[in-house]
């Protein structure tokens, strides 16, 4: 249920498709849309950790002892990108509830488009974990290109980065400036208006979360 292009990845589930659907609808209020959020994240996550390292452990069955595997949550770390990324969070530590979280602030200047950095904490040891970065908007790929940059400052090696509605603008610069990084798409959209909103995406995702406006 995914294609791949070289390291982006699209992953075209029905059920990944209709939600993203009931998520464009502007008729979707707020309560609503943050469920659709968080139900996505868990189907995309579901994909986009795929390849996560597993370890034996001894389990004991009514049966026997037995060495089985099971995830470390200390392999994974998600970085919401403040703060659409936060709807994203839960859904994701669903399925690996002791993955650790670390969070960038960035927001968009609404002339230039251009992001700015406000916030930035990320866990120790992140070079020893997979970093999954959410947004839930890739649009010109300013954010995300900052946000990779900030876990590879930090020290983050292996990197995938997770978002709902991407603009081809966005994979190119994501992928030319980054190409060491997997990127997980929920739906790929037509292209960026002229204030640089994704058409005919959903519109400002963080205001639809929190309700803002
Ligand atoms: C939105 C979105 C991304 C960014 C995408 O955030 O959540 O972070 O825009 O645009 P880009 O690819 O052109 O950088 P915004 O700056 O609106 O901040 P918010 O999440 O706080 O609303
Ligand atoms: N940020 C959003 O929230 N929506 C867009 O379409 C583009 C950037």
């Amino acid at each position: 249920m995914e294609t791949a292009q070289g390291n982006v990845i699209y992953l075209n589930h029905p059920l990944i498709k209709h939600k993203i659907t009931c998520m464009r609808d502007k008729n979707t209020g707020t309560k609503e849309f943050n469920t659709l959020v968080s139900e996505v994240a868990m189907l995309e996550a579901y994909e986009a950790l795929g390849d996560l390292e597993t370890e034996l452990v001894e389990v004991e069955t009514p049966l026997m002892k037995t060495m089985q595997p099971v995830i470390s949550g200390k392999k994974l770390v998600i970085v919401p990108i403040l703060r659409a990324g936060l709807g994203m969070v839960e859904g994701v530590r669903t399925l690996v509830p002791a993955a650790r979280i670390g969070h960038i602030g960035l927001y968009r200047d609404p002339e230039t488009h251009e992001p700015h950095a406000y916030y930035n904490k990320l866990p120790d040891g992140i070079e020893k974990r997979t970093a999954l970065i959410v947004d839930p908007m890739l649009a010109t790929g300013g954010s995300a290109c900052d946000a990779v940059r900030f876990v590879k400052e930090a020290g983050g090696k292996k990197i995938k980065f997770m978002c709902i509605v991407a603009a081809p603008e966005g994979i190119e610069r994501l992928t030319r400036e980054h190409p060491d990084v997997q990127v997980y798409v929920g739906a790929l959209d037509d292209g960026l208006n002229a204030n640089k909103y994704i058409l005919p995406g959903l519109g400002d995702a963080g205001d639809r979360i929190f309700g803002t406006k």
